[in-house]
């Protein structure tokens, strides 16, 4: 498990250079949307654009330079108005973070002041310390850099919902082939560990720890995703209708991230995990657990665990998976068979996150990480469920074994799929 041990050293050089190359993921992000949408918020329960223009660097800064290595703020009334851009649950407290917003102006000179006091930090700040909790092996610095790949994900689904006329969004092809058919793969009972080593990867957030081996029983589980065309059956017998899309002159449409498609029946139906969850119900069966998730991505019939579902090798976006900014939308179940796990189960990263019947909670062992003691913490609440893997527009430095994402268990917006598992 190669891809497992720490980097050695630190590489400052590396860590400006990514941080560098997420601003720019940012600015891209940005020219997607027409300058008249900036105060837009398309999903109600989240903020609108200029705040995530804001909070990206604000909280780079508050985290790395501000409260780590101890420098003075650059702006005290920004530093707060942008701080925390969490979902709210409801639309009374969505309401109150309404305020009259800084122009544009003011969030990029706040921005770019950030960045300048980010970048001296990284050219020559102590980033790893082991005296001081937050840099202990370096994490305020990878953590601000993880936190913004995940706001260009979580950005990406807001601009997915803007009014069509004011996306600048870039066209793909897109492909709608029959999904090849199989049986369900029998996975046997064996071991799965989850979580990670606090020596045993260069960085993980706080949700990942401890490491601890879990005996599985053994399982089915589909080989590909639950498809469009399968969830179809499901919604003309009475289901709900999954959040991307949408029905025009009585024929379902896909909700595209820049298009409106006709149903594209072989790709992975992307859906809340209670859609999810009652689908598989409608089938007969359940959805997969997140150790049955380890188990069928990583396990393998001689025993041993690999780091990802091809094997050891890094994650290439060209060649395991539809995720790492390949396309915006979803592909065929089943269009990256170099991606598949040992057993033959296709598209465990990328192509959609895979949500799992499992509840966030903390691992034994957990402790709130120094540098951002609420990341995870507010969240073990039982309506929020683990999903794993990554969907296109997850960074590929976000894919590694054991990365945990979350939301609501009836969050409409995220692009996540499923698979079921069978007893
Ligand atoms: C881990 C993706 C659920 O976007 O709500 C960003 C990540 N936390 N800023 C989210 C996060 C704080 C978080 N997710
Ligand atoms: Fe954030």
């Amino acid at each position: 498990m190669d891809t497992l041990a720490p980097a050695a050293g630190l590489d400052r050089e590396a860590m400006a250079a990514r941080y560098r190359a997420n601003r720019r993921r940012t600015a891209g992000l940005f020219a997607m949307i027409a300058p008249e949408a900036y105060e837009d918020r398309p999903i109600p329960l989240r903020h609108p654009f200029v705040f995530y223009d804001g909070h990206i660097p604000d909280f780079a800064f508050i985290t790395l330079v501000r409260d780590a290595l101890k420098r003075p703020s650059v702006d005290p009334e920004l530093e707060r108005l942008f701080n925390r851009g969490i979902d709210p649950r409801d639309a009374a407290t969505a309401a109150q973070l309404q305020k009259p917003w800084p122009d544009r102006a003011t969030v990029r000179a706040f921005g770019d002041a950030c960045d300048a006091a980010i970048f001296d930090a990284f050219a020559n700040a102590r980033l790893d310390d082991p005296s001081n909790p937050s840099l202990v092996r370096a994490e305020a610095a990878y953590n601000i850099l993880e936190h913004e790949e995940m706001h260009h994900e979580t950005f990406t689904y807001i601009v997915h919902r803007l009014a069509r006329d004011k996306q600048r969004g870039p066209r793909f092809e897109h492909r709608d082939v029959a999904p090849p058919r199989r049986e369900p793969v029998a996975i046997p009972a064996g071991r799965a560990t989850l979580g990670a080593r606090r020596d045993g990867i260069p960085f993980g957030w706080d949700n990942e720890f401890d490491e601890h081996a879990l005996d599985v029983a053994a399982f089915g589980v589909d080989a590909y995703d639950v498809t469009n065309g399968e969830y179809l059956a499901f919604v003309r017998d009475g289901g709900p209708l999954p959040p991307f899309w949408l029905e025009r002159d009585g024929a379902f449409m896909l909700l595209g991230a820049f298009e409106d498609l006709p149903l594209p029946s072989s790709w992975p139906v992307w859906c809340t995990q209670e859609q999810a969850t009652a689908f598989a119900r409608w089938s007969g069966t359940r959805l997969l657990t997140e150790p049955e998730y380890h188990r069928a991505a990583f396990g393998t019939p001689g025993g041993e665990e690999r780091a990802h579902p091809w094997g050891d090798a890094a994650p290439d976006p060209a060649r395991h998976g539809n995720f790492g900014w390949r396309r915006f939308d979803p592909e065929p179940a089943g269009s990256s068979p170099d991606g598949a796990s040992a057993w033959g189960v296709h598209d465990l990263v990328g192509n959609g996150w895979e949500w799992t019947a499992t509840p966030f909670a903390p691992f034994a062992g957990f402790r709130p990480m120094a540098s951002y003691p609420l990341y995870s913490n507010d969240f073990f609440d039982g309506m929020h469920f683990v999903m794993k893997g990554a969907s296109p527009v997850t960074a590929s430095t976000l894919v590694r074994r054991s990365l945990r994402n979350w939301f609501y268990f009836d969050y409409p917006y995220v692009y996540a799929t499923f698979r079921r598992a069978y007893d």
